[in-house]
């Protein structure tokens, strides 16, 4: 299959479009040129996937029991200053993911010569589309998250949910909220476009990087491929076991009409 990067990696036009100047009108080298965007774009994308493989493997704490999922949440609230240096950085990233993304599509479009794109860029055109469409709906499942289980905005009652350690009962806000089915279906839904996401990301931000041949190109391709099913089926598994029963907490109350 010949991988479409280039639509995603955006081929650099040959003279600076409108959004590009507007953009890089800065002294900052690295923003000046389409190449240090799009390094820009896969340097943050690599932390943000690092990311979501720690909050991953931190979640898979679940299926050990309360205890262990508990006293991995305290364990990250009591680090304090660093946990905001953490949030600050994974902020940042997200910002100058989207903001970059965005910057290089819209020069993109502005150096084709035509609006829309015809045959040979079709193929490109829907990768494109796909990768933006799975990133917008992952940022809006993300805030939906932390209005959720951060902010505890829907369900205030979260917040007074203490165990016997005196810790926040992260275990039983988590099960509660999976117990509905509407909002599992959803967090598979969503981490099922993460993992979308993340497969043609992976592979391509080495192009990006430049490690790419057309030896390793299979190579980053099916890795990508394999990082994402992980990633996917790591998340999908937490609420799949709490509809299915196999994680529960005996203090949970039913959170919605459908919750078992
Ligand atoms: C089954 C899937 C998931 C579960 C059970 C889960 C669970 C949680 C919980 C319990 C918290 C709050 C921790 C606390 O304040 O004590 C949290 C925070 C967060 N989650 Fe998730 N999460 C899941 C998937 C994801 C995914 C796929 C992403 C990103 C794409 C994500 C991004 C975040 C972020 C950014 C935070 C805020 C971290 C912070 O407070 O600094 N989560 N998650």
């Amino acid at each position: 299959m010949d991988f479409p990067y280039n639509t995603y990696s955006m081929t650099s036009p040959a003279t600076p479009s409108k959004a590009a100047k507007k953009s890089c009108g800065c002294c900052i080298p690295l923003l000046s040129s389409p190449i240090g965007r799009k390094w820009i774009v896969a340097i943050t994308g690599i932390v943000l996937i690092l990311f979501v493989i720690g909050h991953l493997l931190g979640n898979l704490s679940i299926f050990v029991g309360p205890d262990a999922m508990n006293s991995y949440a305290a364990f990250l609230k009591s680090t304090g200053e660093l946990l905001w240096v953490v949030r600050i950085v994974l902020l940042t990233c997200v910002v100058l993911h989207i903001w970059f993304t965005i910057t290089l599509w819209r020069e993109n479009l502005s150096a084709r010569p035509q609006k829309y794109a015809v045959k040979n860029d079709l193929g490109t055109t829907v990768y494109a589309r796909l990768m933006r469409i799975s990133g917008l709906t992952v940022l809006a499942f993300v805030l939906y998250h932390l209005a959720q289980f951060t902010w505890q905005a829907f369900n205030p009652e979260y917040k007074t949910w203490i165990d016997a350690q005196g810790r926040h009962d992260v275990y039983r806000m988590v099960v509660t909220a999976f117990e509905c089915p509407l909002v599992s279906g959803f967090y598979i839904l969503a981490v099922g476009l993460l993992g979308m996401h993340l497969s043609h990301g992976i592979a391509s931000l080495f192009q990006t990087l430049g490690l790419t041949t057309e030896k390793l190109r299979p190579v980053f391709e099916r890795g990508g491929l394999l990082i994402a099913w992980i990633i996917f089926l790591g998340f999908a598994s937490i609420p799949t076991a709490v509809l299915l029963g196999l994680v529960k907490c005996s203090a949970s109350v039913p959170s919605c009409p459908f919750s078992h």
